[in-house]
């Protein structure tokens, strides 16, 4: 197995300091037995299975491979890892397996045959080789978690996680009732079945949908948003209107004995706050900032976030997981932050995960209200008035649309022909403010046909993906009056608005297998900041 360094980069890790730590782990493994036995148990994990559903013995795999970690008289690994000249990371994996494609036992489980079919193996050498082929990946998949991000991240959730499961809750309320149980503070099975009688009687329309949590109060809160015109241009000085969706992020602090642990259940996220900004990675960082500004980043404490906004989907996810830290700090340690400082903070938080953010998403995240935005010091923030909520739908990829990588690579484009970018972010710019009369206007019709307008320049900004075309056309073909993606683009969401029923577009995108759901934008969603 030969893998180029480049591609071993991620959650925080160069290349080349994950390519390292895995030679490490494997060197470590070589030279201590009890080591080597975890680590070839690893390499177990991947091959009994397969033995299994092809019908050999895996008893006898198992007892074959120690056997043979073992022949030089001391315990080691049947893999290696290694640089080659190139920096790629290579791994190979000596292990003896003697398997069968054929005979009796194999045929008469009909399971097996069609599992062999299904895998194409032709011969027992094939087999065997694919078997060998699988224990290197899972142990690489095993070492490469041990020297990035652990295989313990995530035990607390893990751990609900397993409470929950034992509790029966079936798939479409795992997620829920996971949420609540951690917001309950009671990590219990008898917990977790109470919580999951409760929200299916909620669902079957027998009872009340369940409080939350009674710690409701203590919650701090972050806004969910579209950008009906102008993302892109907004990080090069252009207007932007921005509008809250009804999907919150919300945060808890509790005290702790010591350390700062961050836990986003729901997508199974739970760090550790290193105390060293140096040492710290990916999501770490951007939250890092706001404990460091605030000077808590030595105090003990778990922050537990639940996040209604889909992740990476163009929907201000990140500034409304910021936002909420900084209110529910604010509200443990009775700060008495104002929204301005809330905001202010969540945008250096939003600089490091995004770079160069014009601060739309943390803004609209902190005030909950649609908005005319433009950067500047101060930004222009200017109330948006939406008369007659207007009836909207946001439909979703289910692509992760990288804000980042997308306002880098748009800065890569304008940083080679400055002219021609300066000339589409006006052009956007005059969209924004005839939207901005359309809105005034009470005109959904003129706002679609600029938003569609605006989606054919973001298109030009080279943003869009084939998904997020096949969605605005849906959209568009099934009564929408105009339709755009929304946020970074490459991945994410669009919206769209509609004359009234939003029900056709909504359905449309379902059965072209996209999640999608309707909104009011405009509604009320918290009252004056
Ligand atoms: C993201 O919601 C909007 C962008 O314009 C980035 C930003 O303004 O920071 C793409």
């Amino acid at each position: 197995m030969r893998i180029p360094v480049e591609r071993l980069a991620g959650k925080g890790y160069s290349g080349e300091d994950a390519r390292d730590g895995i030679i490490i782990a494997a060197d470590l493994a070589a030279v201590d037995p009890y080591r080597a036995a975890t680590h070839n148990k690893g390499i177990m994990n991947g091959i009994d299975p397969l033995a299994i559903a092809t019908g050999n013995d895996w008893r006898a795999i198992e007892a074959g491979a120690h056997a043979y970690a073992a022949r030089s008289g001391r315990y080691s690994s049947l893999t290696r890892w290694w640089a080659d000249e190139s920096g790629a990371l290579c791994g190979s994996i000596e292990i003896p397996i003697k398997v069968g494609v054929v005979g009796g036992p194999l045929e008469s489980n009909p399971t097996v045959a069609l599992n062999l079919r299904m895998l194409g193996a032709e011969s027992a050498t094939e087999l065997a080789a694919v078997m060998a082929a699988v224990g290197l990946a899972q142990n690489f998949a095993a070492i490469r978690a041990l020297a990035t991000e652990g295989i313990q991240k995530g035990h607390m959730t893990l751990h609900a996680r397993s409470v929950v499961t034992a509790a029966g809750a079936p798939p479409d309320v795992f997620e829920d009732v996971l949420e609540r149980v951690i917001q309950s503070g009671e990590i219990k099975v008898w917990k977790a079945q109470e919580i999951l009688a409760d929200v299916e009687a909620a669902r079957a329309g027998s009872s009340p949908r369940p409080a939350a949590a009674p710690r409701e109060e203590a919650m701090g809160i972050g806004y969910g948003k579209v950008v009906l015109l102008g993302e892109h241009s907004v990080v090069y000085g252009r207007h932007a209107l921005v509008a809250p969706i009804p999907l919150t992020v919300r945060a808890l602090v509790e005290d702790c004995d010591s350390g700062v642990t961050l836990m986003i259940p729901r997508w199974d996220v739970e760090y550790q706050l290193a105390k060293n900004p140096e040492q710290r990675r990916s999501f770490e960082r951007s939250a890092g900032v706001i404990f460091d500004q605030l000077g808590l980043a030595g105090r003990g404490m778990r922050i537990e976030v639940f996040p209604e906004v889909p992740r990476s989907m163009g929907l201000g996810g990140s500034a409304a997981i910021a936002v909420a830290i900084i209110r529910a700090l604010d509200k443990h340690f009775g700060l008495g932050l104002s929204d301005a400082q809330v905001n202010e903070l969540a945008f250096q938080s939003e600089k490091v995960a995004h770079g160069k953010p014009s601060g739309v998403d943390n803004t609209v995240a902190c005030y909950g209200r649609p908005l005319v935005f433009r950067m500047g010091d101060p930004p222009l923030m200017e109330p948006l008035h939406i008369q007659k909520p207007i009836p909207a739908v946001v439909g979703m990829t289910g692509r992760e649309g990288l804000t980042a990588a997308t306002v880098a690579r748009v800065r890569r484009a304008w940083d080679k022909d400055r002219k021609l970018y300066e000339g589409i972010f006006d052009e956007i710019d005059g969209l924004v403010l005839k939207a901005l009369q359309a809105i005034r206007d009470q005109d959904v019709a003129r706002l679609g046909e600029l938003m569609n307008i605006n989606h054919g320049l973001l298109n030009a900004l080279q943003v869009s993906t084939p998904e997020l075309e096949k969605l605005v056309t849906v959209a568009r073909d099934h009564g929408a009056l105009g339709a755009k993606l929304t946020g970074g683009g490459g991945g994410g969401s669009i919206i769209a608005v509609c004359e009234d029923d939003t029900q056709p577009v909504v359905d449309a995108l379902h059965r072209a297998g996209f999640d999608a759901f309707a909104l009011h934008l405009g509604e009320e969603l918290r009252g004056p900041a």
